[in-house]
């Protein structure tokens, strides 16, 4: 069989969503195999509008990365040329309250798939051109001070379940990498922001909550730091390293815009009242700051370097634009806030909201 299918485990998901709708319109020739098991943040209504032409390329399987027997099969079948796995528990909150899950899949998930990859590149000749791309997290450099940004080298030292499991998967990655010299390629990127994004993540659950007079939980006091990243930014960074990036090699994806918590929902709050005339800084009155989340890195920042001068990426959109683009596309996208929100969602948030406000 021509191997012309590449692998995308958690395509139903928030970036693996924007990078198939990416691909399928940017790259003619790509087939995609999207094997996503549909857990709370899996939503196939992402993908749910492509033209006739893509959606004859893009083909779900709904499965797990856990099933090993099923991942032989999907290998064996569609003779992969490649993998980028985004497949993962990835919400802080819940690794907190629920460790287990993110263990299970994104430790274990990740080492089967792995063991699947490997055995399908060995039993097809071992092909050069193969790539076993892993999407991870800044979160497993730990936290910064004031000052500084995290390289390809700084050492690892996470704080959350989530980090440490994502942090373990990475080790795994590269050693498939040194031992069994599998093509892989990693990289670790900071907070996306975006179209199809959970509403559990601060960007989108905070435009939800303006939008309907609820309050807006800012942590502790609100002067954490994270290096924001446009989705679609960090699409062209990732083809660009699945295309061109060296295997065996780790490369790091920021979008260059640091702001505090704080900021970022005053900013939305500007921009919500502004687009639902409502008396500029109305909004702000909703910010309700809560017992600060355990574990709590300060601050994260990128430094991009490599990938700048490797690959010649660089983000094309700059922030203020992409955020007043985020709000209105969750403006006019507010079927698919109420449908993603009416899984297990609701209920979630309610136990969360109780163990904050204790
Ligand atoms: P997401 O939670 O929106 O989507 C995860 C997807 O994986 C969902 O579609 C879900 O159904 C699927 N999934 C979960 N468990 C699975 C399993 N066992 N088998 C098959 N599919 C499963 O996550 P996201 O924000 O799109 O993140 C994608 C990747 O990028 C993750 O690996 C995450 O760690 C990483 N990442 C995300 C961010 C961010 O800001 N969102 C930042 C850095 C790194
Ligand atoms: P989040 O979107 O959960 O991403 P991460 O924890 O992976 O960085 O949170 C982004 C920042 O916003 C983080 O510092 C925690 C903070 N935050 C709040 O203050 N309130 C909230 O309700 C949420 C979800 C996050």
């Amino acid at each position: 069989m021509q191997r012309k299918y590449i692998l995308i485990t958690g395509g139903a998901g928030f970036i693996g969503a924007n990078f198939i709708r990416e691909v399928l319109k940017r790259r003619s020739d790509w087939h995609v195999l999207n094997l996503d098991a549909l857990t709370y943040a899996g939503n196939l209504a992402n993908l749910a509008d492509l033209p006739p032409e893509q959606q004859a390329r893009h083909h779900f399987v709904h499965g797990d990365i856990r099933d090993g027997a099923l991942l032989t099969r999907l290998f064996k079948e569609y003779a992969c040329r490649g993998v980028i796995h985004f497949a993962a528990e990835s919400h802080v909150d819940r690794s907190i309250t629920g460790p287990q899950a993110f263990v299970d899949t994104n430790v274990g998930g990740t080492c089967t798939l792995l063991q699947a990859a490997l055995a399908a590149w060995q039993e097809q000749g071992r092909p050069a051109d193969f790539r076993f791309h892993h999407v991870s997290t800044d979160e497993v450099y730990g936290s910064l001070g004031p000052d500084g940004a995290f390289s390809e080298t700084s050492p690892y030292d996470p704080s959350s379940p989530y980090s440490a499991s994502k942090a373990a998967s990475d080790h795994f990655v590269r050693a498939y990498g040194r031992t069994y010299g599998l093509p892989i390629l990693i990289t670790n990127c900071s907070n996306n922001y975006g179209p199809y994004q959970f509403p559990e993540k601060l960007i989108p659950l905070v435009i939800d909550n303006i939008l309907a007079g609820k309050s807006l939980p800012v942590y502790g006091d609100g002067s954490n730091v994270r290096d924001w990243l446009y989705v679609l930014d960090h699409c062209q960074a990732l083809l660009q390293v699945f295309e061109k990036g060296r295997p065996g090699q780790t490369y790091n994806i920021g979008g260059g815009a640091e702001r505090t918590t704080l900021e970022i929902v005053r900013e939305l709050c500007r921009i919500v009242d502004a687009r639902q005339g409502r008396e500029p800084g109305s909004s702000e009155s909703l910010i309700a700051f809560v017992t600060d989340r355990p574990g709590h890195d300060f601050r994260y920042a990128i430094d991009a370097d490599k990938i700048k001068n490797e690959l010649g990426w660089q983000p094309a959109h700059a922030f203020s634009d992409a955020l007043a683009a985020t709000v209105t596309w969750y403006l006019e996208h507010q079927e698919w806030v109420a449908g993603v929100k009416s899984g297990d969602y609701r209920q979630w948030l309610e136990l969360n909201y109780d163990r904050r406000a204790g």
